[in-house]
């Protein structure tokens, strides 16, 4: 059984709904029913339901970038698990590095979110990544590790297999800098590894461990084409249409090769 590839555009802070309506018109166009690969889309909030309804039947899946680990009551700016399904949201980004960095989100709070988020049949995309230090401190593999572990707490093998793991060297985010394919490959291997001694390896084999990291139409064949990447956490090229879509059609040859 091979992995179904992930191509999924993280929008950030990022389009008015006017705007956003522009950037899935093509999208859903291009895809319409195809679903050989997942293709998702991570919206600001304020987007979700404008770009909810435009994707409609097609096969496009919506993404929250963010989420509360609580299911209602005094949190204020905050949004749910149960609201987000309202909105017929599929997925979640849980732990960013620039929500971990920014805004100072613990492994401990991102683990309560992606709780919170299996419980209400959302998908988490968990996002780990080594800062610039880190890697040049020989720490890579630790830190992703660590933060992996502890997101997963308490996640069962049945779960896991709805979580994406999203590998995202924080050097290489918005920087214009790849960790080049075979640095990306040796760190998803690892993970997969992690996944397996937690699960076993028929679990690790079915989970879904994507890169992000200025993925782009001219750099993703190289990192699609290792054997344990199986998508990618888009941000800047995301935004334009053309390039998201260059890059889900990298996606498709990719699948067609497994
Ligand atoms: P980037 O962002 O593609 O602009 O580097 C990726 C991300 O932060 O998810």
């Amino acid at each position: 059984m091979s992995r179904k590839i992930v191509i999924a555009g993280n929008w950030k802070m990022n389009k008015t709904r006017a705007e956003a309506a522009e950037l899935i018109k093509p999208i859903v166009a291009a895809i319409g029913n195809k679903n050989d690969i997942s293709v998702v889309v991570a919206t600001p909030f304020t987007a979700l339901e404008t770009v909810g309804n435009l994707i409609g039947n097609s096969s496009v899946q919506l993404s929250a970038q963010n989420m509360c680990d609580k299911a209602s009551g005094a949190f204020t700016g905050e949004t749910s698990a149960a609201m987000l399904r309202d909105l017929h949201v599929s997925h979640v980004i849980l732990g960013h590095s620039e929500r971990r960095a920014i805004y100072g989100e613990t492994d401990a709070l991102v683990n309560k979110k992606v709780l919170a988020a299996l419980e209400n049949n959302l998908k988490p995309l968990l996002c780990t990544g080594e800062t610039l230090a880190e890697r040049e401190a020989g720490k890579t593999l630790d830190v992703n590790k660590t933060q992996l572990l502890a997101g997963l707490e308490g996640v069962s093998a049945a779960q896991a297999e709805n979580v994406i793991v999203a590998y995202e060297p924080v050097w290489a985010i918005g920087t214009g800098k790849t960790a080049t394919p075979e640095m990306a490959q040796e760190v998803h291997a690892f993970i997969r590894k992690v996944l397996a001694d937690k699960y076993g390896e028929a679990t690790a084999q079915k989970i879904r461990i994507v890169y992000g990291g200025s993925m782009k139409p001219d750099n993703v064949d190289a990192l699609l084409a290792q054997p344990d990447i199986d998508g990618g956490l888009i941000g800047g090229a995301s935004l334009v249409a053309k390039d998201f879509l260059a890059l889900v059609e990298s996606g498709l040859k990719a699948q067609a090769k497994r």
